[in-house]
Formats: structure tokens, C-alpha cells, sequence
């Protein structure tokens, strides 16, 4: 592995492209500090140039090397949550890409949870640009096949890492005058972050915002149609000849007509769901099928983050009976 993350260190040195692993999903990275290595990152993902990337760092005191006001939660996020799945949205400094950052005051900054993607980053002298790899809307990638499968024969170059642990992006917190705002629900719970602060976590009022554009109402979606039921319950599928693929949260519903089941977690465990999601996903939009029934999560912790990537990757909810 050794030899693999110094090769992966001199292409980033480059200006080449490399998919990295971290906890959440796999990164599609380039040094932050060259524009050419960051333009190749949304041209390749066709990712439009309004939606700023995050910085990946090795450690706490990288922010004040990136940012500028720092406020004290964000240094007690950092030190709470730090490796992990959480990042923060602070004033940028001024020696820093406009084009990693679309050309916003802010910057968005985490430190990922991956041992190979932190040995990495400590024998670099920059950090990491890197949003998910995958093709802009698509599915966000929990492993290098993943990666493969959305880039087709354009993939990158990709530091294997195995599967991703958390398997769903991290939570994205921003700082304003009048307190914390939520910008992208994820790994860490809102619950989590309102504890360890000790006060509201405020939730952005617009569907489309514009302080965080990646947040737009389609996203993270599979070429195939999606469709959410809260619940498959008992239905039946009885006279429909489509060809259905029902990805269940807990039991497999053997008796629900469909070519392919898959359960996120038969035992009822919000975080395996979340990390089995992404990759059920990809299997299912492998197959042909007609389309890929999902079922609704329990709607609490890391549930959030994973009905809020169903709903956004889905056509539409449908009331099971009805189909
Ligand atoms: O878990 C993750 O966050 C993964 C791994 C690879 O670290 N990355 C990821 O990146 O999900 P991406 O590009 O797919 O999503 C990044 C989100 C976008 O919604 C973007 O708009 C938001 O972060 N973002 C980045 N910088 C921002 C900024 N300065 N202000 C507001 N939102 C920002
Ligand atoms: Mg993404």
C-alpha cells in the first residue's frame, strides 16, 4: 500500500487526478492549490463551475492556514469530530482558489477518517480538492469499482482503499452572526452537533441554496428510475409485468414481486443501512431494470441523511398500493 499512496502522491504533486478513499464515499482529488488540476476535476465529473469543492486536511491546524475568523464551535467541532465525517463551511482565506470554491467568500474544510487517504495527505505539502467521484448527479461511490462504474473507460487513476466505512457524505455546517446552519445533512446527526455545542442547529430556509449549490433538489441519482414507498408492508405486486428491483430497510419481502431484493440492514441498524445504500444502488442500476423501488428509513440519526439521498435521487414517493 505504501508504494501505492507515494505513487498517488506524485500524480496530486502533478496536477493529475486520483480518486481516494475516506470513510464516507470516494473522492476524486487534485491539488488544491493548482487551477489547472482543479478545472479537470469538474470537467471530468461535468460538474457545473457554481458548486465549490471541500478541502481535505491532515489536521485541526490546517484550518487556520485555509481560513480566516474561525469561530471557537468550529474549532470545538473539529476537536469533537475530527477525523470524520463532518465539514465546516468558514471564511476562506485570500490565497485561495476561486475556482475550488466557485468563487465564494467561504470555503468548506474537513479531515477525512481513512488511514490510507491521512498518509497521504501527511506526505503531501498541500491539501486535497476533492468532491465525490463520481459523474456530477450520479450515485456517490463506496468503493473503486463504484468509481469505475460511473467514470466508465474515463476513470481515474484510484488509491484502493476498500469499501467505505460510513457510506454516506458528511454533514456540512456553515457559521453566521446569528448561529449554526445546517447545509447538507450526513454522517453526524444535527442531534450530535446541537449536544456538543449546547444550542440550536439552524436548518437553511431555501430548497435550492445558495450558500451550498450541491444541495439542488435532483442529485445523487441512478440512471435508472427511483421511486420511495414509506412502506412495503404486505403489497403485493401481483399483475405487473415490470421488472422491479426493491432495495427493503430491514426484512426481505420475498413475497413482493420483484427480479431483486436487497435489504439495507435485517437488523434494523441505521448505520449498516447507510453504508450498504450506495452500493445496493449501484448494483440495481446494473441490471436493466425497469425500476428500483426503495423503502423509506426510520427518520431519525444518520435516517436522515439517507431518506434525504433517497428523496433527491428518487422520480417520485408513491403509495405502494397503488402500483
Ligand atoms: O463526505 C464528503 O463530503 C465527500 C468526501 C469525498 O469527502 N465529498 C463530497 O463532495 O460529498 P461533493 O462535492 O460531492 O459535495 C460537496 C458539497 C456540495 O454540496 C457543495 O456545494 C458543498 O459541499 N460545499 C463545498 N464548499 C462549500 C462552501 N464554501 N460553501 C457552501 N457549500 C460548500
Ligand atoms: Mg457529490
Amino acid at each position: 500500500m505504501e508504494e501505492k499512496i507515494l505513487k498517488a502522491a506524485q500524480l496530486l504533486r502533478k496536477g493529475e487526478l486520483v480518486a481516494i478513499p475516506t470513510e464516507t464515499v470516494y473522492g476524486l482529488a487534485a491539488n488544491a492549490f493548482l487551477d489547472d488540476a482543479i478545472r479537470s476535476i469538474y470537467e471530468l465529473k461535468n460538474r457545473p463551475l457554481i458548486n465549490p469543492l471541500i478541502f481535505h486536511v491532515k489536521s485541526i491546524d490546517c484550518i487556520y492556514k485555509l481560513a480566516k475568523n474561525v469561530p471557537n464551535d468550529a474549532i470545538k467541532l473539529a476537536e469533537a469530530f475530527w477525523p470524520g465525517p463532518l465539514t465546516m463551511v468558514l471564511d476562506k482565506k485570500d490565497h485561495i482558489s476561486d475556482l475550488a470554491t466557485a468563487g465564494k467568500r467561504t470555503i468548506g474544510i474537513r479531515m477525512p477518517d481513512h488511514e490510507v487517504t491521512l498518509n497521504l495527505l501527511e506526505m503531501l505539502e498541500f491539501p486535497l480538492v476533492a468532491p465525490s467521484a463520481n459523474r456530477s448527479n450520479h450515485i456517490s461511490p463506496t468503493s473503486a469499482d463504484h468509481v469505475r462504474q460511473s467514470f466508465k473507460d474515463r476513470a481515474p487513476d484510484i488509491l484502493d482503499g476498500g469499501d467505505c466505512k460510513t457510506g454516506i457524505e458528511s454533514t456540512i455546517v456553515g457559521f453566521k452572526t446569528d448561529g449554526v446552519y445546517l447545509y447538507r445533512q450526513g454522517a453526524i446527526s444535527i442531534n450530535e452537533i446541537e449536544a456538543l455545542l449546547g444550542c440550536k442547529v439552524l436548518e437553511m430556509q431555501n430548497e435550492v441554496s445558495p450558500e451550498s449549490p450541491g444541495m439542488f433538489k435532483k442529485h445523487y441519482s441512478p440512471n435508472t428510475p427511483l421511486y420511495i414507498a414509506d412502506r412495503i408492508s404486505s403489497a403485493l405486486m401481483s399483475d405487473n409485468d415490470k421488472r422491479v428491483g426493491l432495495i427493503s430497510y430491514r426484512e426481505n419481502h420475498v413475497e413482493f414481486n420483484a427480479v431483486v431484493h436487497r435489504s439495507l440492514s435485517e437488523n434494523g441498524d441505521l448505520n449498516e443501512a447507510a453504508s450498504n445504500l450506495y452500493a445496493a444502488l449501484y448494483e440495481l442500476d446494473s441490471l436493466g431494470l425497469d425500476f428500483i423501488l426503495v423503502e423509506r428509513v426510520p427518520e431519525r440519526g444518520i435516517g436522515k441523511a439517507i431518506n434525504d439521498r433517497l428523496t433527491r435521487a428518487a422520480k417520485e414517493t408513491i403509495d405502494i398500493n397503488l402500483i
